[in-house]
């Protein structure tokens, strides 16, 4: 589909904003991507008068919605969500993907599981063969198991970074946890072992890991056309 807008994150993030329809218990994702599927639906609820009840996935994404005039639900009131829309790091052929680039990875996965259906929106070079390739995986943990933890994914063979806000000072997710980004030397063949493989680690609070959650993938190129992909049943 062509679009006037060049840039890719932005097409792709307009063009997930048009799958939501009048009613939808919607969850807003986090990034930088769906930083523009909020600015169109801000748009969209003020143009058409959309009635919605949205959750978001952050707390940046809480702070960004309000500017916005986006009404926001929590997550009490909401047992099921019909259409979340979120951003990922990597994402590969059956829409298994890495995520928390940006943190937000826990109460992203809380989102996604409750979600009927969720939208991936990505530039086209977010599309790799194998996770792990070209981003480290976010695993978010416990402060106080952190040593332990990071002892453990090093047992796996991979090398675990604790995230720096700034030097010598770690990263705080919304959660008051830390973030080991994990280097895979050859990537992770088996996503889905791996996930439980880290999940099994006492300490471990949420892996980047999203296996078997993403329903449709909208794919942002440089000349602000958007591909949109459906997953395979
Ligand atoms: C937030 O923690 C992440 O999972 C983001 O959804 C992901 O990093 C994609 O962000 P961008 O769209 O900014 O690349």
């Amino acid at each position: 589909m062509e679009t006037s807008v060049q840039n890719p994150k932005e097409a792709a993030g307009r063009r997930a904003a048009e799958l939501i329809e009048d009613g939808m218990r919607v969850g807003l994702g986090t990034g930088s991507t769906v930083y523009y599927t909020l600015a169109r639906l801000a748009e969209r609820i003020e143009e058409e008068g959309l009635a919605l009840r949205c959750v978001p996935t952050s707390l940046d994404t809480e702070a960004k919605a309000q500017e916005l005039g986006i009404p926001l639900q929590a997550l009490d009131d909401v047992e099921q969500i019909d259409l979340t829309i979120d951003g990922a790091d990597e994402i590969d052929g059956d829409f298994n993907m890495t995520k928390g680039g940006g943190g937000a990875l826990l109460r992203e996965k809380v989102v996604a599981y409750i979600s009927k259906r969720e939208a991936i929106v990505v530039t086209r070079p977010k599309l790799v063969e194998r996770l792990g390739t070209t981003f480290l995986l976010p695993v978010e943990v416990a402060p106080f198991a952190r040593p332990v933890v990071a002892r453990e994914i090093r047992r796996i063979g991979a090398d675990p970074i604790l995230r720096q806000r700034e030097p010598g000072i770690s990263f705080v997710t919304d959660n008051e946890n830390e973030i080991l980004d994990c280097k895979f030397p050859d990537g992770i063949a088996d996503p889905a072992a791996m996930e439980r493989e880290l999940d099994a680690i006492p300490g471990v609070v949420e892996t980047g890991l999203f296996i078997g959650l993403a329903h449709v993938v909208v794919i942002g190129d440089e000349d602000g056309t958007v591909e949109v992909r459906e997953k395979k049943s």
